[in-house]
């Protein structure tokens, strides 16, 4: 098992990366350069103490893993499945990350989307045989980056494949103290995106860069 990471160059894929590499997963890291994506995966392997990342142009990387996480801006998700729809495999697990939440001058912004959510508009754009899964929205990328940090927080999953969502609760119970909580339907995503909007609204005003929510009495 191997895990993909759809422009995994940025501090979101950095997080994913570390994290999964330190629990033993195999982790490619996808990138539109091949230089950032090798550079990127030398950096992620030193921080997490392993040999386990390695990295390529995302097109590769959508051949050849089995759960790709999709860590691009929510914006170029959409133009980004598009355009490597031919790269895809049949049986593969598509994990969405993304929240609609932009920044003017530091101040996020929640764009309310048509779709409802931006997994749901993802959705509409998934090639046949791929199971899409929206999950991590609402884990912050600086705590994941930081191996030390233990998370002990919870990671909510949903989606409509419960195959699929298994096997994303799956790995991600292989992080340390992270907690998989199945939410339901894809159209759970409507409001784990809003807590990511929520968390970031926390941050600012506590001056914190790792909010994230732990539920109690599950
Ligand atoms: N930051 C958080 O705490 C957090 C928490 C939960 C979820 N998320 C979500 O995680 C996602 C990634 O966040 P991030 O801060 O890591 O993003 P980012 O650094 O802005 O971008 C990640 C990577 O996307 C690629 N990219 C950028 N613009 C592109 C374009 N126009 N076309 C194709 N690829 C492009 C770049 O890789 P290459 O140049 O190497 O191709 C870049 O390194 C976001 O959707 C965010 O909502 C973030």
């Amino acid at each position: 098992m191997n895990i993909g990471l759809l422009g995994g160059t940025g501090v979101e894929g950095k997080g994913l990366a570390i994290r999964f590499a330190a629990a033993g997963i195999p982790v490619l890291v996808g990138s539109r350069s091949d230089k950032r994506a090798l550079d990127a995966a030398r950096d992620y392997s030193e921080l997490s103490r392993t040999q386990l990342v390695t990295g390529c142009k995302n097109e590769e990387m959508l051949a050849r893993c089995e759960i790709v996480f999709l860590t691009l801006p929510f914006g170029r998700a959409v133009p980004a499945v598009e355009s490597s729809r031919e790269h895809f495999r049949n049986g593969q697990v598509f994990v969405d990350v993304t929240a609609p939440i932009t920044f003017r001058e530091g101040r996020p912004d929640f764009v309310e989307l048509d779709a409802g959510s931006s997994a749901e508009l993802l959705a509409r754009y998934m090639p046949a045989g791929v199971d899409l899964v929206a999950a991590f929205k609402t884990i912050p990328a600086h705590a994941l980056a930081d191996l030390p940090t233990e998370l002990r927080c919870d990671v909510f999953v949903c989606g409509d494949s419960n195959e699929a969502k298994e096997r994303v609760m799956k790995v991600a119970a292989l992080i340390p103290s992270l907690r998989p909580l199945d939410c339901g339907p894809l159209a759970m995503a409507r409001t784990l995106e809003r807590m990511t909007f929520l968390a970031i609204q926390l941050n600012r005003r506590y001056r914190r860069k790792g909010a994230r929510f732990t539920i109690q009495g599950i």
